[in-house]
């Protein structure tokens, strides 16, 4: 039997970096993913493969057709012809993919990360875990000091609601081959919004079904209200809140959707239907049962802030244990397991994990709402920049939106940071730093930034907080 210091179980953005930082500290470590793709294994996991990196890449096809279509002759611009090639732009997205996950097998031999295809299980743990592993029809076994789990999550099934050729979930969704002329989405999440965002921008005519009544409710009231605003502003766009699903059914060509809202019982019928109503841990069946590991009643591996589990050398991270499902808390957690094993004393600050939306405007933010500042009681000051007057956005012609710094009332310290707006998802970099680094608003308000840039933006949001900004 083969022996390990450290099995990773999953070559998600988790267990993928975990593997790396373990085998960069000397580690002998082994990686087993059970992804495969003509035969050949398919790291990256979700996010590579049919998450963050496929969802970015046709995003950025079909905001380029969006822009082509109707801000470039505000530029001068004019283009006389324009079509969209589907094929292509999925052949583009699919070659994206393949060079990640490629390169991931790259950085696994370059660090001496051993991969195996399989499906893995643990069967015994303590000094020495052992774990089984099945591929192409037989099973290994192999033993390691350390393991990790890193499985991961799935979408989660509605009842009633069987995936098929017209109803799918997000990977379904990110593989269309024609551009579904009524698109029905259940959930007005962050797939719900980003995957509609796509084939609404490409011609669909996009429905989306939000059983909450308000829309958002995680990211800052201010900034979900200016989203809600912004997107039913655009053609193309139908977002129904607060209302509840009564069926859903496969009809011919079709898929009609039967739910009720303030209106009263309503009939929808629609090409494709995407479900988009959370996801799921996969955290069943990759420990044998008599173990006793820990598992929540939402599914999710129970791990104390060092993502140990109550099992001996067993760890777990990324989406199959709590806190935000996010490929990059995922490799944070991956590489302080890493260097805990190898006896450092790393921590993660799971206040600091920054959150975007990549629709447009895009949305990002990380720390407390003002929400959360008014429930915990803590006095703060808020400062506010419009993104109207920046020359930037101006010039970028994408001058929506705005950035919110919440500090607290007493110290100055930045407690959030909430942008709607463009590169949001750049920009919140700077807030998370400033943050991790305990920055006050005056702090971020004294620093220069350069001109004209959307970061301006930032800064005077901070200088907002003493009631100081420059240009509004
Ligand atoms: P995963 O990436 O899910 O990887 C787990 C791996 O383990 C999988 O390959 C799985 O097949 C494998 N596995 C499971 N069980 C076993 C077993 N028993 N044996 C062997 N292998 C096993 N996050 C962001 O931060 N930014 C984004 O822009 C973003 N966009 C997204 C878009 C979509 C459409 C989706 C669905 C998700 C998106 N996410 C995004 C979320 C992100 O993909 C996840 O948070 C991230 O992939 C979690 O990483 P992980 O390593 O925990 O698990
Ligand atoms: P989500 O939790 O963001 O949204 C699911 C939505 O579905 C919720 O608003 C919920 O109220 C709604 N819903 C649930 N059941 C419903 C029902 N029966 N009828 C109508 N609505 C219903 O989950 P989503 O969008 O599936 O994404 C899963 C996770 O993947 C995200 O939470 C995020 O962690 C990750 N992700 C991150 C991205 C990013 O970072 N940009 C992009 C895409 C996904």
């Amino acid at each position: 039997m083969k022996a390990y210091d450290v099995a990773v179980i999953g070559a998600g953005p988790g267990g993928y970096v975990a593997a790396i930082r373990c085998a960069q500290l000397g580690l002998r470590t082994v990686c087993i993913d059970d992804r495969e793709k003509d035969g050949k294994p398919a790291l990256g996991g979700t996010c590579l493969n049919v998450g963050c990196i496929p969802s970015k890449a046709l995003l950025e096809s079909s905001e380029n057709y969006e822009k082509a279509r109707m801000e470039y002759a505000s530029h001068g611009i004019l283009i006389k012809e324009m079509a969209v090639d589907l094929a292509k732009m999925q052949a583009r997205k699919s070659s994206i993919v393949d060079a990640h996950t490629s390169g991931i097998a790259f950085l696994f031999r370059k660090n001496g990360v051993e991969s195996i295809l399989g499906r893995a299980r643990l069967k015994n743990t303590g000094e020495h875990c052992i774990l089984e592993v099945a591929s192409g029809g037989g099973t290994a076994r192999l033993e390691a000091k350390h393991v990790i789990i890193a499985t991961g999550s799935s979408p989660r099934k509605l009842e009633g609601v069987t995936f098929g050729n017209r109803i799918v979930d997000s990977s379904g969704a990110l593989a269309f081959e024609e551009i579904p002329k009524k698109l029905g989405i259940i959930g007005a999440g962050v797939i719900g919004l980003e995957l509609g965002s796509v084939w609404r921008r490409l011609g669909s005519e996009v429905v989306l079904l939000e059983a909450s009544p308000e829309f958002l409710p995680s990211a800052d009231e201010k900034v979900s209200k200016e989203a809600l605003r912004q997107f039913r502003k655009e053609a193309g766009w139908t977002i129904n809140l607060g209302i509840k699903l009564l069926s859903v059914e496969e009809i011919g060509s079709s898929v009609k959707v039967i739910y009720e809202n303030y209106d009263g019982v309503i009939e929808q019928d629609f090409d494709r239907l995407i479900v988009a109503a959370g996801r799921i841990p996969s955290s069943k069946a990759v420990v044998d049962d008599h173990l006793g590991l820990a598992i929540d009643d939402k599914g999710f591996i129970e791990v104390d802030r060092h993502c140990r589990t109550n099992l001996p050398n067993v760890y777990a991270i990324g989406d199959v244990v709590q806190g935000a499902m996010l490929a990059h808390k995922a490799s944070e957690e991956g590489v302080t397991v890493a260097e805990s094993i190898a006896g450092q004393k790393p921590e993660v600050d799971p206040h600091l994990v920054p959150w975007v939306i990549y629709t447009s405007p895009e949305i990002a933010w990380v720390g407390k709402t003002e929400r959360q500042l008014k429930s915990e009681e803590i006095e703060y000051r808020a400062g506010q920049f419009p993104f109207s007057a920046n020359g930037r956005a101006q010039a970028l012609g994408d001058a929506r939106g705005f950035v919110k710094v919440l500090a607290d009332a007493k110290t100055d310290s930045v407690l959030g940071v909430h942008i709607i707006g463009p590169f949001a998802s750049e920009l919140i970099s700077e807030a998370v730093v400033a943050m991790a680094f305990s920055a006050s608003s005056e702090d971020i308000a004294r620093t220069i930034h350069a001109h004209p840039s959307l970061s301006e933006a930032l800064h005077e949001a901070s200088l907002a907080v003493e009631g100081r900004a420059l240009h509004i």
